[in-house]
Protein backbone atom coordinates (compact mmCIF):
# COMPACT_ATOMS: atom_id res chain seq x y z
CA UNK A 1 0.00 0.00 0.00
CA UNK A 2 1.50 3.60 -0.77
CA UNK A 3 -0.87 5.94 -0.98
CA UNK A 4 -3.75 7.86 1.51
CA UNK A 5 -6.25 10.33 0.47
CA UNK A 6 -7.34 12.63 3.03
CA UNK A 7 -10.14 14.68 2.49
CA UNK A 8 -10.56 17.41 4.13
CA UNK A 9 -7.23 19.67 5.50
CA UNK A 10 -9.14 21.18 8.47
CA UNK A 11 -7.99 20.58 11.78
CA UNK A 12 -8.35 16.83 11.68
CA UNK A 13 -7.53 16.18 7.81
CA UNK A 14 -4.27 18.25 7.87
CA UNK A 15 -2.88 16.16 11.63
CA UNK A 16 -3.78 13.03 10.46
CA UNK A 17 -1.90 13.47 7.65
CA UNK A 18 1.09 15.20 9.19
CA UNK A 19 0.99 12.34 11.88
CA UNK A 20 0.71 9.48 8.99
CA UNK A 21 4.11 11.47 7.33
CA UNK A 22 5.46 11.45 10.70
CA UNK A 23 5.06 7.49 10.63
CA UNK A 24 6.89 7.19 7.39
CA UNK A 25 4.73 3.86 6.55
CA UNK A 26 3.61 5.35 3.46
CA UNK A 27 5.24 7.05 0.32
CA UNK A 28 2.47 9.46 -0.65
CA UNK A 29 -0.69 11.29 1.04
CA UNK A 30 -2.47 13.28 -0.37
CA UNK A 31 -4.64 16.51 1.55
CA UNK A 32 -7.67 17.20 -0.65
CA UNK A 33 -10.25 20.24 0.26
CA UNK A 34 -12.39 22.35 -1.63
CA UNK A 35 -10.86 25.20 -0.40
CA UNK A 36 -7.71 23.73 -2.59
CA UNK A 37 -5.12 26.86 -1.87
CA UNK A 38 -5.57 25.63 1.65
CA UNK A 39 -5.36 22.28 1.00
CA UNK A 40 -1.88 23.10 -0.84
CA UNK A 41 -0.51 24.90 1.52
CA UNK A 42 -1.23 22.46 4.77
CA UNK A 43 0.75 20.29 3.04
CA UNK A 44 3.81 22.21 1.20
CA UNK A 45 4.24 23.25 5.49
CA UNK A 46 4.55 19.05 6.36
CA UNK A 47 6.63 18.81 3.47
CA UNK A 48 8.91 21.46 5.10
CA UNK A 49 8.32 19.82 8.21
CA UNK A 50 10.42 16.55 6.31
CA UNK A 51 13.62 17.81 6.84
CA UNK A 52 13.42 18.41 10.52
CA UNK A 53 11.58 15.25 11.46
CA UNK A 54 13.07 13.12 9.20
CA UNK A 55 10.71 11.52 6.94
CA UNK A 56 10.36 10.92 3.21
CA UNK A 57 6.12 10.51 2.47
CA UNK A 58 5.30 12.98 -0.16
CA UNK A 59 2.35 15.07 0.47
CA UNK A 60 0.67 17.06 -1.88
CA UNK A 61 -2.34 19.25 -1.45
CA UNK A 62 -5.49 19.22 -4.26
CA UNK A 63 -9.29 20.17 -4.42
CA UNK A 64 -9.62 17.81 -7.84
CA UNK A 65 -9.94 13.98 -6.94
CA UNK A 66 -8.27 12.69 -10.07
CA UNK A 67 -5.11 12.96 -7.92
CA UNK A 68 -6.43 10.74 -5.36
CA UNK A 69 -6.56 8.22 -8.18
CA UNK A 70 -5.81 4.81 -6.97
CA UNK A 71 -5.74 5.37 -3.24
CA UNK A 72 -5.36 1.94 -0.71
CA UNK A 73 -7.19 4.43 2.20
CA UNK A 74 -9.46 7.65 2.09
CA UNK A 75 -9.91 9.20 5.38
CA UNK A 76 -12.81 11.68 5.47
CA UNK A 77 -12.71 14.28 7.44
CA UNK A 78 -14.90 16.80 5.58
CA UNK A 79 -17.34 18.90 7.00
CA UNK A 80 -18.34 21.16 9.44
CA UNK A 81 -17.52 20.34 13.14
CA UNK A 82 -19.82 21.87 16.31
CA UNK A 83 -19.52 24.58 18.04
CA UNK A 84 -20.46 24.89 21.84
CA UNK A 85 -23.85 24.29 22.53
CA UNK A 86 -24.37 22.03 19.27
CA UNK A 87 -24.47 18.55 19.75
CA UNK A 88 -22.66 16.00 17.12
CA UNK A 89 -26.04 14.99 15.38
CA UNK A 90 -26.75 18.70 14.74
CA UNK A 91 -24.14 18.63 12.11
CA UNK A 92 -26.37 15.85 10.34
CA UNK A 93 -28.28 18.11 7.38
CA UNK A 94 -24.51 19.74 6.26
CA UNK A 95 -22.62 16.75 6.65
CA UNK A 96 -24.52 13.99 5.47
CA UNK A 97 -24.45 15.85 1.86
CA UNK A 98 -20.26 16.26 2.24
CA UNK A 99 -20.12 12.52 2.97
CA UNK A 100 -22.33 11.23 0.41
CA UNK A 101 -20.74 13.55 -2.55
CA UNK A 102 -17.11 13.06 -1.52
CA UNK A 103 -17.70 9.23 -0.93
CA UNK A 104 -19.08 9.34 -4.92
CA UNK A 105 -16.38 11.48 -6.26
CA UNK A 106 -13.82 9.19 -4.63
CA UNK A 107 -15.48 5.78 -5.91
CA UNK A 108 -14.90 7.69 -9.70
CA UNK A 109 -11.19 7.58 -8.77
CA UNK A 110 -10.17 4.68 -6.63
CA UNK A 111 -11.81 1.14 -7.44
CA UNK A 112 -11.46 -0.80 -4.14
CA UNK A 113 -10.03 1.91 -1.67
CA UNK A 114 -10.97 1.09 2.59
CA UNK A 115 -12.74 4.08 3.38
CA UNK A 116 -12.62 5.61 7.19
CA UNK A 117 -14.70 7.77 8.09
CA UNK A 118 -14.31 11.21 11.05
CA UNK A 119 -16.82 13.52 10.05
CA UNK A 120 -19.59 13.71 12.38
CA UNK A 121 -22.64 12.67 13.50
CA UNK A 122 -19.72 9.51 12.79
CA UNK A 123 -21.82 6.66 13.14
CA UNK A 124 -24.74 7.56 10.79
CA UNK A 125 -21.93 9.45 7.87
CA UNK A 126 -20.01 5.96 7.83
CA UNK A 127 -23.45 4.32 7.17
CA UNK A 128 -23.62 7.18 4.53
CA UNK A 129 -20.51 6.46 2.96
CA UNK A 130 -21.01 3.20 3.12
CA UNK A 131 -24.16 3.24 1.16
CA UNK A 132 -22.57 5.89 -1.35
CA UNK A 133 -19.48 3.73 -2.16
CA UNK A 134 -21.07 0.24 -3.14
CA UNK A 135 -17.88 -0.93 -0.91
CA UNK A 136 -17.99 -4.28 0.82
CA UNK A 137 -18.61 -2.83 5.25
CA UNK A 138 -15.25 -4.75 5.70
CA UNK A 139 -13.95 -1.29 3.63
CA UNK A 140 -16.08 0.95 5.20
CA UNK A 141 -15.54 2.09 8.63
CA UNK A 142 -15.47 4.79 11.28
CA UNK A 143 -12.47 6.32 13.89
CA UNK A 144 -14.17 7.09 17.27
CA UNK A 145 -14.05 4.81 19.81
CA UNK A 146 -9.96 4.79 19.43
CA UNK A 147 -10.35 8.78 20.44
CA UNK A 148 -12.67 7.94 22.90
CA UNK A 149 -11.34 4.98 24.74
CA UNK A 150 -8.02 7.17 24.27
CA UNK A 151 -9.72 10.28 26.40
CA UNK A 152 -10.97 7.10 29.04
CA UNK A 153 -7.13 5.81 29.17
CA UNK A 154 -5.97 9.32 29.39
CA UNK A 155 -7.98 10.62 32.78
CA UNK A 156 -7.47 7.19 33.88
CA UNK A 157 -3.71 7.88 33.83
CA UNK A 158 -4.09 11.37 34.86
CA UNK A 159 -5.92 10.30 37.91
CA UNK A 160 -4.06 7.40 39.16
CA UNK A 161 -0.26 8.86 38.27
CA UNK A 162 0.74 6.06 35.76
CA UNK A 163 1.92 6.21 32.54
CA UNK A 164 -0.97 5.84 29.87
CA UNK A 165 0.91 3.58 27.29
CA UNK A 166 -0.40 0.81 30.47
CA UNK A 167 -4.04 1.72 30.02
CA UNK A 168 -6.12 -1.52 27.60
CA UNK A 169 -10.08 -0.53 27.42
CA UNK A 170 -12.74 -1.13 25.05
CA UNK A 171 -15.45 1.15 24.52
CA UNK A 172 -18.59 0.41 22.36
CA UNK A 173 -21.81 2.19 21.08
CA UNK A 174 -22.27 5.52 19.13
CA UNK A 175 -19.92 8.06 19.46
CA UNK A 176 -21.94 10.16 21.69
CA UNK A 177 -22.78 10.93 24.91
CA UNK A 178 -24.59 7.42 25.04
CA UNK A 179 -20.94 5.53 24.71
CA UNK A 180 -20.74 2.69 26.47
CA UNK A 181 -16.83 2.43 28.42
CA UNK A 182 -16.46 -0.79 29.58
CA UNK A 183 -15.05 -0.85 33.45
CA UNK A 184 -15.10 -4.42 33.22
CA UNK A 185 -12.43 -4.67 30.47
CA UNK A 186 -10.56 -1.86 31.35
CA UNK A 187 -6.59 -3.02 33.16
CA UNK A 188 -3.54 -1.57 33.85
CA UNK A 189 -0.73 -3.92 32.77
CA UNK A 190 -3.18 -6.77 33.09
CA UNK A 191 -4.25 -5.45 36.26
CA UNK A 192 -8.16 -4.58 36.25
CA UNK A 193 -8.56 -1.19 36.73
CA UNK A 194 -10.95 -1.89 39.45
CA UNK A 195 -8.69 -3.29 41.85
CA UNK A 196 -6.43 0.59 41.70
CA UNK A 197 -9.01 3.14 41.14
CA UNK A 198 -12.30 3.45 43.85
CA UNK A 199 -15.91 3.13 42.76
CA UNK A 200 -16.80 6.95 42.68
CA UNK A 201 -14.13 7.83 40.87
CA UNK A 202 -14.00 5.02 37.83
CA UNK A 203 -17.59 6.13 37.93
CA UNK A 204 -16.63 10.09 37.54
CA UNK A 205 -14.15 9.38 35.07
CA UNK A 206 -16.89 7.21 32.53
CA UNK A 207 -18.83 10.02 32.91
CA UNK A 208 -15.73 12.95 31.96
CA UNK A 209 -15.52 10.48 29.32
CA UNK A 210 -19.25 10.42 27.87
CA UNK A 211 -18.55 14.30 27.27
CA UNK A 212 -15.63 14.29 26.56
CA UNK A 213 -15.49 15.62 22.95
CA UNK A 214 -18.01 18.22 24.56
CA UNK A 215 -15.83 19.72 27.50
CA UNK A 216 -12.88 20.49 24.74
CA UNK A 217 -15.55 22.20 22.53
CA UNK A 218 -16.31 24.34 25.75
CA UNK A 219 -12.91 24.99 26.02
CA UNK A 220 -11.96 26.11 22.64
CA UNK A 221 -15.12 26.83 20.70
CA UNK A 222 -14.70 24.37 18.10
CA UNK A 223 -13.92 20.60 18.41
CA UNK A 224 -10.10 18.48 19.33
CA UNK A 225 -8.20 17.68 16.42
CA UNK A 226 -4.56 16.21 17.73
CA UNK A 227 -6.13 13.08 19.49
CA UNK A 228 -8.99 12.78 16.37
CA UNK A 229 -6.32 13.24 13.96
CA UNK A 230 -3.77 10.78 15.43
CA UNK A 231 -7.00 8.22 16.09
CA UNK A 232 -7.31 8.19 12.42
CA UNK A 233 -3.88 8.06 11.09
CA UNK A 234 -3.50 4.83 13.80
CA UNK A 235 -6.21 2.85 11.79
CA UNK A 236 -4.61 3.79 8.79
CA UNK A 237 -1.26 2.55 9.35
CA UNK A 238 -2.68 -0.90 11.32
CA UNK A 239 -4.48 -1.40 7.78
CA UNK A 240 -1.29 -0.20 5.75
CA UNK A 241 1.20 -3.03 7.84
CA UNK A 242 -1.78 -5.34 7.98
CA UNK A 243 -1.09 -5.34 11.90
CA UNK A 244 -4.02 -7.20 12.99
CA UNK A 245 -4.75 -5.31 15.53
CA UNK A 246 -8.03 -5.16 17.89
CA UNK A 247 -9.27 -1.46 18.00
CA UNK A 248 -13.47 -0.47 18.90
CA UNK A 249 -14.21 0.91 15.43
CA UNK A 250 -17.76 2.50 14.15
CA UNK A 251 -18.53 -1.25 11.99
CA UNK A 252 -21.29 -2.58 10.48
CA UNK A 253 -23.03 -4.97 13.22
CA UNK A 254 -24.72 -8.18 11.20
CA UNK A 255 -26.70 -9.64 14.36
CA UNK A 256 -23.89 -9.40 16.53
CA UNK A 257 -24.83 -8.14 19.79
CA UNK A 258 -28.40 -8.43 18.62
CA UNK A 259 -27.69 -5.15 16.14
CA UNK A 260 -28.08 -5.66 12.68
CA UNK A 261 -28.18 -2.84 9.74
CA UNK A 262 -26.69 -0.28 11.09
CA UNK A 263 -22.97 1.05 11.90
CA UNK A 264 -21.68 1.62 15.93
CA UNK A 265 -18.81 1.15 17.66
CA UNK A 266 -17.65 -2.45 18.15
CA UNK A 267 -14.53 -4.14 19.29
CA UNK A 268 -12.77 -5.01 15.45
CA UNK A 269 -9.65 -6.89 14.12
CA UNK A 270 -8.13 -4.28 11.44
CA UNK A 271 -5.83 -6.08 8.98
CA UNK A 272 -4.63 -5.23 5.46
CA UNK A 273 -8.55 -5.92 4.19
CA UNK A 274 -10.01 -3.63 6.56
CA UNK A 275 -12.29 -5.08 9.24
CA UNK A 276 -11.17 -8.66 9.65
CA UNK A 277 -13.92 -9.77 12.11
CA UNK A 278 -16.21 -7.93 14.41
CA UNK A 279 -15.57 -9.58 17.68
CA UNK A 280 -18.52 -10.02 20.03
CA UNK A 281 -17.58 -9.70 24.02
CA UNK A 282 -20.38 -11.49 26.50
CA UNK A 283 -21.14 -8.32 27.81
CA UNK A 284 -23.28 -8.91 30.90
CA UNK A 285 -27.02 -7.78 31.54
CA UNK A 286 -26.13 -4.08 32.36
CA UNK A 287 -23.46 -3.56 29.45
CA UNK A 288 -26.00 -4.99 26.96
CA UNK A 289 -28.91 -2.28 28.20
CA UNK A 290 -26.30 0.66 27.87
CA UNK A 291 -24.89 -0.57 24.23
CA UNK A 292 -28.78 -0.78 23.50
CA UNK A 293 -29.85 2.48 24.68
CA UNK A 294 -27.07 3.99 22.76
CA UNK A 295 -28.05 2.00 19.35
CA UNK A 296 -31.71 3.41 19.83
CA UNK A 297 -30.04 6.68 19.91
CA UNK A 298 -27.72 5.78 16.67
CA UNK A 299 -30.91 4.55 14.80
CA UNK A 300 -32.96 7.85 15.63
CA UNK A 301 -30.24 9.88 13.54
CA UNK A 302 -30.06 7.02 11.25
CA UNK A 303 -34.11 7.69 10.75
CA UNK A 304 -33.34 11.92 9.97
CA UNK A 305 -30.99 10.98 7.39
CA UNK A 306 -32.98 8.69 5.79
CA UNK A 307 -35.90 11.30 6.06
CA UNK A 308 -33.25 13.85 4.12
CA UNK A 309 -33.03 11.21 1.01
CA UNK A 310 -36.80 10.69 0.99
P1 LIG B 1 -12.49 21.82 10.06
O1 LIG B 1 -13.55 22.83 9.82
O2 LIG B 1 -11.22 22.26 10.66
O3 LIG B 1 -12.15 21.08 8.68
C1 LIG B 1 -13.11 20.57 7.81
C2 LIG B 1 -12.60 20.78 6.41
O4 LIG B 1 -13.52 20.16 5.50
C3 LIG B 1 -12.50 22.25 5.99
O5 LIG B 1 -11.17 22.57 5.61
C4 LIG B 1 -13.48 22.38 4.83
O6 LIG B 1 -13.07 23.27 3.82
C5 LIG B 1 -13.50 20.93 4.33
N1 LIG B 1 -14.67 20.64 3.52
C6 LIG B 1 -15.96 21.02 3.70
N2 LIG B 1 -16.73 20.54 2.72
C7 LIG B 1 -15.93 19.84 1.89
C8 LIG B 1 -16.14 19.10 0.70
N3 LIG B 1 -17.36 18.98 0.16
N4 LIG B 1 -15.09 18.51 0.12
C9 LIG B 1 -13.84 18.62 0.65
N5 LIG B 1 -13.58 19.30 1.79
C10 LIG B 1 -14.60 19.90 2.39
O7 LIG B 1 -13.16 20.65 10.93
P2 LIG B 1 -12.41 19.54 11.79
O8 LIG B 1 -12.21 20.04 13.17
O9 LIG B 1 -11.25 19.05 11.01
O10 LIG B 1 -13.55 18.40 11.87
C11 LIG B 1 -13.92 17.70 10.71
C12 LIG B 1 -15.07 16.76 11.00
O11 LIG B 1 -14.61 15.71 11.86
C13 LIG B 1 -16.26 17.39 11.73
O12 LIG B 1 -17.46 16.88 11.21
C14 LIG B 1 -16.06 16.96 13.18
O13 LIG B 1 -17.27 16.94 13.91
C15 LIG B 1 -15.51 15.57 12.96
N6 LIG B 1 -14.77 15.02 14.10
C16 LIG B 1 -15.00 13.69 14.36
C17 LIG B 1 -14.31 13.07 15.37
C18 LIG B 1 -14.52 11.60 15.61
O14 LIG B 1 -14.11 11.10 16.65
N7 LIG B 1 -15.12 10.87 14.70
C19 LIG B 1 -13.37 13.80 16.22
C20 LIG B 1 -13.17 15.18 15.82
C21 LIG B 1 -13.87 15.75 14.78
C1 LIG C 1 -14.97 14.71 19.38
O1 LIG C 1 -15.37 13.74 20.05
C2 LIG C 1 -16.37 16.28 18.17
O2 LIG C 1 -16.47 14.00 17.69
C3 LIG C 1 -15.65 15.03 18.09
O3 LIG C 1 -14.05 15.45 19.74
Amino acid sequence: MSKVTVVGAGNVGATCANVLAHADAVKEVVLLDIKGDFAKGKALDSMQQAPIDYYSTRLTGTDNYADTANSDIVVITAGIPRKPGMSRDDLIATNAKIVTSVTRSIMEHSKNPIIIVVSNPLDVMTYAAHKASGLPSSRVFGMAGILDTARYRAFLSMELNISPKDFQAVLMGGHGDTMVPLPRYTTVSGIPITELIEKDKLDAIVQRTKKGGGELVGLMGTSAWYAPGAAAAQMAMTIMRDENRIFPCCAQVNGEYGLKDMFIGVPVKLGREGIVEVLELKLNEDEMALLNDSAEHVRQVMEVFEGMNS
